[in-house]
């Protein structure tokens, strides 16, 4: 029995009821707190994404106080005022943001802290060469080839968010994915310009209030197997 199926037979639950089950939430219990034990989870889940050649291109930034809720607002409350009153009620929220390169600087800290995780065992240096040059290949052919670094940045991030998404809904964690909101406003708000970022996603995580939450009692909608599989 590997590591997962050990997880997976002891965790009691089927993956797919999960993603049934979990839905985007449209009103937060602005009473019910995420408790320390379960944002460490969280946190868990956002840094252990897998991402292409485990390059991390991102970056995240958790609000848990009404001063750093209303700082992400600042996303939403112009242009996308529907979305303001997840964010204010929710108990914590996250954005997601990618790089828009990925500096010399930035690969190699990636290097040395997998060197530092053990990662290159027998000859370091050799396998630490190695993989700097797998990675830069990749790094180059979306650099000088398709010329897409930021938005091969951007799929990683993405990745993240639907890891986070499944990721809180199995740990009983109601979630909002928002893409309805300025970019411009929150990269100011946070300088991500400044840092060689730009935000992506907001994701306020909380609990859903049954009076405004009028998306958890609806059913599910999604087009057919005939509409979206080819099995071959
Ligand atoms: C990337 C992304 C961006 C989204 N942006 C918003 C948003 O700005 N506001 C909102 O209320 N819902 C947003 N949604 C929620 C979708 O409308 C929702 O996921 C979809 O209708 C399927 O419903 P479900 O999540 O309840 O299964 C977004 C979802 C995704 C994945």
């Amino acid at each position: 029995m590997n590591a997962l199926t050990k997880i997976t037979a002891q965790s009691g639950f089927d993956i797919t009821d999960v993603v049934k089950a979990r839905h985007t939430t449209k009103g937060y219990d602005a009473a019910k707190r995420i408790s320390d034990v379960d944002i460490a989870k969280v946190k868990e889940l956002l840094r252990f994404s897998p991402s292409s050649t485990n390059n991390q291109p991102w970056h995240f930034v958790l609000a848990s106080t009404d001063a750093g809720k209303a700082r992400v607002a600042k996303g939403t409350d112009e242009k996308f005022p529907f979305n303001s009153p997840s964010i204010r009620a929710a108990s914590h929220v996250v954005v997601f943001a990618a790089r828009v390169a990925v500096p010399d600087a930035y690969q190699q800290k990636v290097l040395d802290q997998e060197e530092a995780d053990g990662r290159y065992v027998g000859d370091p240096e050799t396998q630490k060469a190695q993989m700097a040059a797998g990675r830069t290949m990749f790094h180059n052919l979306h650099k000088d080839v398709l010329q897409d670094v930021q938005q091969w940045n951007e799929k990683q991030v993405y990745l993240n968010v639907g890891q986070f998404l499944l990721g809180v809904a199995a740990l009983g964690i109601d979630a909002t994915p928002m893409e309805g909101f300025d970019p411009a406003a929150l990269d100011a708000e946070f300088g991500f310009a400044e840092q060689g970022l730009t935000s992506l996603v907001i994701v306020p995580i909380g609990y859903s209030d049954a009076a405004t939450d009028y998306n958890a009692t609806l059913p599910k909608s999604r087009l057919t197997y005939a509409d979206i599989l080819t099995e071959v």
